[in-house]
């Protein structure tokens, strides 16, 4: 099957810096938006996404100090007694809280997560946050963490409308103060965290991430020294190499809809780690829940008609959600909203 072949696509050799995913210093974005200096940032963001669906940042203004923070209690949380991490495993009902079972595309990840969204009762699965006995700087840092992403997020988003000729806000009602972003703590240990365990899984674990497109509007990513993390291009896997102080950016699903194709969702994935173990945080800035998403005004014409019919975010996650904790059958993908 075509699909599956994909990771058996090769890896691109190391090529001059042209060729390789942008890295784009966003400072003028957040001072003003509307400035020159700012106006060259936000092309070679359109750029980026028109070409990779990829790009990096620097002077994103999340601080040093909350980054080293982050870094400090995801390593404390994945160090505790897998018996302590089991108490805060995810269910079928309730996706927040510890895995090290994940399947994407049906196929097992060999690596750890945590997931945690917006405190309270959250308004796709109706359900908490987990977070681990006894750990309260973790759940303090962790909150931190969350607004300063939902900050970077929303810059980055007038980046994207404004790169399609919309007014910076244009994008913001399906987002203030109802958006459904979550931050996923990922551990890619080189030792199978299923090694020992007794649960039926699936025996092998290749990829540490298999390939996929993130579901949602825009992921904020924060990745350690380690390297691993691939997009694909043109029928070669592309490293995106860890940058000192650097949040790598990639579109989703629902921008590649909002933009009808302008901005495609990045092909993706995570080799398994067989030297060092790795840990990456991903944001996933998503929708708010009853956000209907189809592509927008000025990107759609006579000519260019609009390639998908509208989504629903919740029942679009939801869906997405089942496929990734077990297998039950195929997984939700834009292609089955496509019109042309
Ligand atoms: C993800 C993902 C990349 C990484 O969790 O969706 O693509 O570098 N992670 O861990
Ligand atoms: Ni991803």
């Amino acid at each position: 099957m075509a699909e599956l072949d994909l990771d058996k696509h090769p890896i691109a050799a190391e090529t001059d810096i042209a060729s390789q995913v942008p890295i784009i210093d966003i400072a003028s974005l957040l001072s003003d938006a509307h400035s020159a200096d700012a106006n060259k940032a936000i092309q070679a963001i359109a750029g980026a996404c028109q070409t990779w669906g990829f790009f990096q940042v620097v002077n994103h203004g999340i601080s040093d100090d909350l980054i080293e923070n982050v870094w400090a209690q995801t390593r404390h949380l994945f160090a505790l007694p897998a018996e302590q991490k089991s108490r805060i495993l995810r269910s079928k009902e309730n996706p927040w809280g510890f895995y090290n079972n994940e399947l994407t595309k049906n196929q097992r990840d060999k690596k750890e997560v945590f997931d945690f969204t917006r405190e309270g009762i959250d308004p796709i699965y109706s359900q908490r946050n987990r977070w681990p006995v006894g750990q309260e700087a973790f759940k303090t840092v962790m909150m931190d963490y969350y607004q300063a992403c939902t900050k970077l997020s929303l810059n980055l988003l007038k980046a994207f409308c404004l790169g399609l000729n919309l007014p910076a806000e244009y994008m913001h009602t399906n987002f203030v103060d109802h958006h459904t972003g979550f931050v996923r703590l990922n551990y890619y240990p080189v030792r199978d965290p299923l090694t020992d365990s007794t649960v039926n899984h699936q025996p092998q674990a290749d990829l540490g991430v298999h390939h996929h497109t993130d579901a949602g509007a825009l992921t904020v990513l924060m990745q350690d020294e380690v390297g691993g993390l691939q997009v694909y291009r043109k029928g070669y896997w592309h490293d995106i190499p860890p940058v000192p102080g650097a949040m790598v950016i990639n579109t989703g699903d629902m921008m590649q809809v909002w933009s009808n194709d302008v901005y495609q969702a990045a092909i993706h994935r995570v080799l398994a780690m067989d030297a060092s173990d790795r840990y990456s945080i991903p944001f996933f800035f998503n929708p708010s829940a009853k956000s209907q998403i189809s592509p927008l005004p000025t990107v759609v014409s006579e000519q260019n008609p609009a390639r998908y019919r509208a989504i629903e975010w919740a029942r679009f996650r939801g869906a997405r959600t089942d496929g990734d904790f077990a297998d039950y059958g195929t997984e939700v993908q834009i292609s089955q909203f496509r019109l042309t």
